[in-house]
């Protein structure tokens, strides 16, 4: 059976003999943390089962025990020992636009739960001091990337949230995080700073997802550093694709002058069918931007809008949500890439 560690996510082949009464408590090889697995069948088990399996609201937030990640391509657990085969260090996405409202927030999400709900282990990174991205998961008043630079004794490790969905970790923000850009911008090497720190958790990771501001700051060309992909999401709309020329002139700065390996593509988002503008613009960036957009779009969908409401990924409020299966499609496309 498979079984994922309540404190790091990572998941482990465990055989269920070993179960002998209605739990085991094993302990995780890569984090140490020790947990508590029921014998499938067991109504604690059917629970933890059924949370993954079905993404509905209620089952999502009721999560407090190890979840079951469908077998697959997990690392194996021998004797009740986890051993952990892959750790390739994390693919690094930062999700960017010069312009605000176009999705950045809305993609980092629902494409990162989609990462997770495929079996990836995901870190999505709210480097936004607005902090849009970690309300949208439900939470207030956390700690943040400028608490680690400021309090001396934390580590990344520390600050961040296993959220109550499965695969899903969060490193959040809150308002403090305006002073980074106060403090360091323009600071020598300041645009390492996010990577460096990244580079201590990056092997616990499938993907890394980072979200950031309509401002080319801090935040931004740190995130850019950090990353192996820019995905830019254009709204189909004019000014949309004003932002998208002026990001991508950044990330040929950035190209040249601290991350010689970043790589780019454009997600058409709010795509609206039967609309000309939206199709205009579409087929105009496909052609000056020739194998750099995403063949999935993302069309407008009102359950994104209602699910920012309730405060979940839109998958996790509708299973049904158009947009929700398009940003599922689009995880796995970048799993096929
Ligand atoms: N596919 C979509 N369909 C309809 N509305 C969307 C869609 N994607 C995002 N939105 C809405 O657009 C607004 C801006 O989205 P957001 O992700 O916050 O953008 P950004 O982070 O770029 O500022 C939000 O109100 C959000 O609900
Ligand atoms: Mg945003």
């Amino acid at each position: 059976m498979i079984v994922t560690c309540e404190n790091c996510v990572s998941s482990f082949n465990l055989d269920e003999n070993l179960i002998k009464n209605q739990s085991i408590r094993v302990r995780c090889s890569r984090c140490h943390c020790v947990f508590s697995v029921s014998r499938p069948g067991t109504n604690q088990a059917s629970e933890q089962k059924a949370g993954l399996n079905k993404p509905d609201a209620e089952s999502a937030g009721a999560v407090q025990e190890p979840r079951f990640a469908s077998p697959g391509e997990n690392p194996v657990f021998n004797e009740g020992d986890a051993k952990t085969e892959n750790r390739t260090p994390a693919k690094t996405i930062v999700i960017t636009n010069q312009k605000g409202g176009v999705a950045k927030t809305s993609t980092c999400l629902n494409l990162g739960v989609s990462l997770a709900l495929l079996n990836k282990r995901v870190l999505l990174v709210d480097f936004d001091a607005q902090s849009n991205l970690t309300v949208c998961l439900g939470y207030r008043n956390t700690e943040s990337f400028y608490e680690i630079m400021h309090s001396g004794k934390k580590d990344l490790a520390e600050i961040l949230i296993k959220t109550r969905y499965p695969n899903l970790s969060l490193l959040p923000s809150c308002k403090n995080m305006v002073l980074l850009n106060k403090k360091y911008f323009n600071a020598a090497n300041y645009e390492q700073i996010l990577k460096l720190e990244l580079n201590t958790i990056k092997d616990q990771y499938d993907y890394i997802l980072i979200d950031t501001p309509p401002s080319i700051e801090f935040f931004t060309i740190n995130a850019l550093t950090a990353a192996d992909l820019a995905i830019i999401p254009c709204q189909c709309e004019y000014l949309a694709t004003c932002g998208v020329e002026r990001i991508i002139k950044i990330i040929q700065l950035v190209k040249e002058k601290t991350n010689p390996d970043i790589d780019y593509k454009i997600l058409f988002t709010m795509y609206e069918n039967n609309v000309v503008v939206s199709e205009l613009i579409r087929t105009k960036l496909k052609q000056i931007y020739d194998g750099r957009t995403f063949n999935t779009i993302i069309e407008y969908d009102t359950k994104i809008k209602e699910s920012q409401i309730m405060r979940k990924p839109v998958i996790y409020h509708n299973k049904k949500s158009r947009a929700g299966i398009q940003y599922y499609s689009l995880a796995k496309g970048i799993l096929g890439e």
